[in-house]
């Protein structure tokens, strides 16, 4: 297996800075909370929270579909309820939108939980293998369909702590 940079942690926290600020500047007269997908979005949230006001508040939970390089299609860790979400403009923020299939549901696990109005952040893009149409209002990053590691992002738990964003190639 090798691996090839194909982002580097320079040009995400450039990205994430510009991301921020256009988010801080659609949500600055409402209500609304950040809800960060486990675990793909471990760095992402924290470093776009960092750039935004100290009384925004976040959410997280814990949601999982895959093994190995591929999406087991199902997906574990939704909650009954939330809260939190409750008449509030969520913003869901997660690390790569690959199928859709697990924002496709997120999104309406928490619109079914009373939120005034969702919208999804995602650092990765691919977009070969959608299968549920899922609009995203923020993209860091559009990247070819190749397996990526780092920033967050694992391969059965590994290498999420790699600073870059990197490509594997097996
Ligand atoms: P989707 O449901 O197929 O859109 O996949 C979304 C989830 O799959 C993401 O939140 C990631 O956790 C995981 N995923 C998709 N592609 C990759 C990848 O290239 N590397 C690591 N995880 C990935
Ligand atoms: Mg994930």
């Amino acid at each position: 297996m090798t691996f090839k940079t194909l982002i580097s942690q320079k040009s995400i926290q450039k990205r994430n800075r510009v991301l921020s600020q256009e988010i801080q500047r659609y949500y600055s007269q409402k209500e609304w909370i950040l809800l960060g997908l486990m675990n793909g979005s471990l760095y992402f949230l924290p470093d776009l929270l960092r750039h935004l006001p100290p009384q925004t508040p976040m959410e997280t939970w814990k949601v999982t579909s895959y093994l190995g390089t591929q999406s087991t299609g199902k997906l574990r860790g939704i909650p009954r309820s939330c809260p939190p979400l409750k008449n509030k403009h969520v913003l869901i923020v997660d690390d790569i939108l690959d199928t859709g299939s697990t924002l496709f549901e997120v999104r309406h696990a928490v619109e079914k939980m009373g939120a005034l109005s969702v919208r999804i952040a995602v650092l990765l893009s691919k977009n070969v293998r959608r299968q549920k149409n899922v609009k995203v209002h923020w993209v860091g990053f559009k990247i070819p369909n190749r397996f990526v590691v780092g920033y967050g992002l694992d391969l059965d738990g590994k290498y999420r702590n790699l600073p870059d964003i990197q490509e594997i190639q097996p």
